[in-house]
């Protein structure tokens, strides 16, 4: 898997781009939400049409569930190892689109591997055939009212899903579309210090 890191303080943001991004795309952002953390990149590995992502759909909005359960295992296995190589500490995934979703993914799946998440238009992934039990864990779901790429019906669907598997969940409906605007990051950079303290290195 290509992947940017940048070394930093706990906890790291794993940092998980939208469809034809790439690792170096979140890593301003990274900076902006949360200055000194550690920061892990990585690249999604599906291409379609040349543009990486983190799994395969089948038309937009529309996933290949085998191919994303087997991903979201791949992704898991991905931050195991990275934190065998470095302290990363506590992880909390920061997601856009597609990623945001690969994020969701990982909760719902493969729970323990993150300590929160910031979802930037995330949809449901999948349905999980069982609720994790997510206990407490501090989510945060930024939805485009008028998002095009994301029906608001999932994202409110996901939200209830994460609410029920117990996430302590932080719905922000914002104004705009699929596209992000600075109020969007600084809403996540608050969320980020009122639940994880002080950035480092302000
Ligand atoms: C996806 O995962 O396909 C997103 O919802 C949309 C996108 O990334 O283009």
């Amino acid at each position: 898997m290509n992947f940017a890191f940048a070394p930093g303080t706990s906890p790291t943001l794993l940092l998980l781009h939208g469809t034809g991004g790439n690792e170096s795309d979140l890593l301003p952002v990274g900076r902006l939400l949360r200055p000194g953390a550690a920061l892990l990149s990585p690249r999604g590995e599906v291409l379609e049409n040349g543009m990486p992502r983190f799994f395969r759909r089948l038309a937009p909005g529309v996933f290949d569930e085998e191919d994303l359960i087997r991903r979201t295992g791949d992704l898991a296995a991905f931050i195991g190892e990275q934190s065998s190589l470095h302290p990363l500490g506590k992880i909390i995934a920061v997601g856009y689109s597609n990623g945001a979703n690969i994020a969701a993914s990982l909760m719902l799946l493969r729970p323990g591997f993150l300590s929160g998440a910031v979802l930037f238009r995330a949809m449901v992934p999948l349905e999980p055939p069982d609720l994790p039990d997510l206990d407490g864990l501090p989510v945060l779901l930024l939805v485009g009212r008028t998002d095009t790429m994301i029906p608001p019906e999932s994202a409110g669907r996901l939200a209830a899903i994460l609410t029920q598997a117990g996430a302590n969940l932080t719905l922000e409906w914002r104004e705009g579309g699929h596209e992000l605007s600075t109020d969007d990051f600084l809403i996540a950079r608050d969320w980020l210090r009122n639940n994880f303290g002080e950035s480092p290195a302000p």
